[in-house]
């Protein structure tokens, strides 16, 4: 069993291979814990099975992300049923909060912008400031999330600290947060992104190293660059939200999906998103 949560990774191959998968959106009744899987829930399905498809293709996995939004109630309950599924991969794995991972929706049957947002703890085991160290990389995980709030912030200490790390090590680098950083041209989420961006940027100016930044939140795939960096975005393991849309809208029957990246030991990114089949 790896220890959670992982510090030091390395491969005989010195190439790292991420699954990140994001926004779960886990809600009860946790049947798994029960053992009736006809009560599973529509998102825990589509969690177990996006997991299993992807660690039975020939791709070697050395480390999963889970990027945030892993519940939709807070329930200790069902971080108990996540990390029991990903310890049992026996596969290296981290956790980051995202907002709905310390916020309760109150009126959930509302329209979302008249919803009440109740501040909730977020649970221990979600990191808030990690490094994984490999023998190529360095890996670099932030809890982007304000609690009661659906936007989320990279905080004047969230910087001083990526800054810290960035000058300690000359590797290549990547980001890993739950909030996008960068807006994805829709209304409605761009106005939760991460706030303070602008600063968050202007640090990072000075980073040559800095090569990918990964998040979820936006339930959909993007990719866009600023200064040099790729960042991507990454569809849910549930459901989707429409791209380009300003207003509030699902995507409809756009499957659940998972983005794989592969770390070369000569600082080169290749990434993608893969889709769970019918
Ligand atoms: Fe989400
Ligand atoms: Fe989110």
């Amino acid at each position: 069993m790896p220890s959670y949560p992982v510090n030091q990774i390395r491969t005989a191959d010195e190439q790292i291979n991420i699954l990140q998968i994001t926004d779960l959106h886990l809600s009860l009744p946790p049947a798994a814990i029960n053992g009736d899987a006809s009560k599973l829930t529509v998102c825990q399905r589509n969690f177990e099975a996006v997991l299993q498809q992807a660690l039975n293709t020939d791709i070697r996995c050395d480390l999963i992300m889970v990027t945030g939004d892993l519940v939709s109630q807070v329930k200790t309950a069902l971080y108990d049923y996540i990390f029991a599924v990903l310890q049992a991969t026996g596969i290296p794995f981290v956790c980051i909060a995202g907002n709905h991972d310390v916020t309760e929706e109150d009126n959930s049957e509302l329209p979302f912008m008249q919803r009440t947002l109740i501040a909730q703890p977020a649970d221990p085991r979600l990191l808030s400031r990690h490094v994984i160290d490999t023998d190529h990389w360095q890996l670099l995980l932030l809890d982007s999330s304000i609690t009661g709030k659906v936007a989320g912030e990279i905080t004047p200490t969230d910087i001083d600290w990526l800054c810290e790390r960035l000058s300690v090590c000359d590797k290549p680098t990547l980001i890993a947060v739950h909030h996008h950083v960068i807006p994805v041209d829709s209304a409605w989420i761009d106005s939760h992104k991460a706030e303070n961006t602008e600063d968050f940027w202007q640090h990072m100016a000075a980073f040559e190293q800095l090569k990918v930044i990964i998040s979820g939140h936006v339930h959909q795939e993007q990719v866009r660059y600023r200064q040099g960096v790729t960042v991507y975005s990454t569809p849910s393991t549930c459901y989707q939200f429409q791209p380009f849309e300003d207003d509030f809208a699902y995507a409809q029957n756009v499957r659940p999906g998972y983005r794989w990246l592969q770390l070369a030991n000569n600082g080169k990114v290749a990434s993608w998103v893969e889709r769970l089949d019918t």
